[in-house]
C-alpha cells in the first residue's frame, strides 16, 4: 500500500518574474497542506549578502571570486510565521522585506547567472524537495530542479501587466518608484532569465502554460488547484 508521502507530488512552477506565479503557489500550498518554497527568495538573499559585503560594484558588477570563496558562509533558510506565511533568512537574520527592494531586485539577476551560486541553491532546493509534498516557484524548477515533478506549469503575462503588477506592489508599501523604472527592470530581467547560458527559463516540454494576464486571483488559484486534483486523482 502507498504511504502518505508517495502520495504527494511536487508541484513545479515557473515563469516571468511577477507573472504572478508565487501567489498561485502559495495559494495551492495552503489549500492543499504542502510547503511553499520560494526560490527566487534564495537568490534574492544571496544577491543581499554580495551588497552587504561590498561584492557589487557601481556599474552592478559582481566580484564572482569573492562571492565564490563566500558559498560556505551563506545560510538560507524559511521561517514559518505565525500567520502561516514564510520569512527568508540569511545567515539566522530575518530578510523578507530587505530582499524585496529594488536595490536587491537591480542586482539579483547578474548574481542568478552565476553556475557555482545555481549549484549551490538548486542542491538546496533538490534536498527541500526530498519528501514531496512541496510547491516551488521560479525559473528552473521543471526543467533543472525536479525534472521528475509530477505537475508542471508555466505562467505568463505580458511585461506591461507583470510591471503593473510589481510597480502597485511596491507603492503599497510605500516604495519611491517609478513605473518606467519597474517596467524597465521586468524587461531587462526577462532578457537575463531567457538568455543565460546555465538554467534558463524556458518552458519544460511536459510543463502546462498559463497567461494569466486577463485572471483574476480567484480563477488562476481554482485552475492550478483542479490541475492538482487532476494528478491526484491519476495517482490513486
Ligand atoms: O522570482 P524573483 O523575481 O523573486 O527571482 C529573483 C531572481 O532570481 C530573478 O532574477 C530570477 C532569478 N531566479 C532564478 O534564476 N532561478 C530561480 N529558480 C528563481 C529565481
Amino acid at each position: 500500500m502507498a504511504t502518505k508521502t508517495e502520495n504527494k507530488i511536487i508541484v513545479a512552477i515557473d515563469g516571468y518574474s511577477s507573472s504572478g506565479k508565487s501567489t498561485m503557489a502559495r495559494d495551492l500550498a495552503s489549500r492543499v497542506g504542502y510547503r511553499y518554497i520560494d526560490s527566487g527568495a534564495m537568490y534574492r538573499a544571496v544577491a543581499l549578502y554580495a551588497l552587504e559585503h561590498d561584492m557589487i560594484s557601481a556599474d552592478g558588477s559582481v566580484d564572482e571570486t569573492a562571492l565564490i570563496g563566500d558559498l560556505d558562509k551563506i545560510r538560507i533558510d524559511f521561517e514559518l510565521q505565525a500567520d502561516g506565511t514564510q520569512h527568508t533568512t540569511l545567515n539566522g537574520v530575518d530578510v523578507e522585506r530587505e530582499i524585496r527592494q529594488l536595490r536587491v531586485s537591480s542586482v539579483v539577476s547578474p548574481v542568478a547567472t552565476i553556475v557555482a551560486v545555481r549549484h549551490r541553491l538548486v542542491a538546496l532546493q533538490q534536498s527541500m524537495g526530498e519528501s514531496r509534498g512541496i510547491v516551488m516557484d521560479g525559473r528552473d524548477i521543471g526543467t533543472t530542479v525536479f525534472p521528475d515533478a509530477e505537475l508542471k506549469i508555466f505562467v505568463d503575462a505580458s511585461p506591461q501587466t507583470r510591471a503593473q503588477r510589481r510597480f502597485t506592489e511596491l507603492v503599497e508599501k510605500g516604495a519611491q518608484v517609478s513605473y518606467a523604472d519597474v517596467l524597465a527592470n521586468v524587461v531587462h530581467r526577462d532578457e537575463v532569465d531567457r538568455t543565460r547560458a546555465e538554467s534558463p527559463l524556458r518552458k519544460a516540454n511536459d510543463a502546462i502554460a498559463i497567461d494569466n494576464s486577463h485572471m483574476t486571483r480567484e480563477e488562476q488559484s481554482a485552475w492550478l488547484l483542479e490541475q492538482f486534483n487532476r494528478v491526484i486523482s491519476r495517482k490513486k
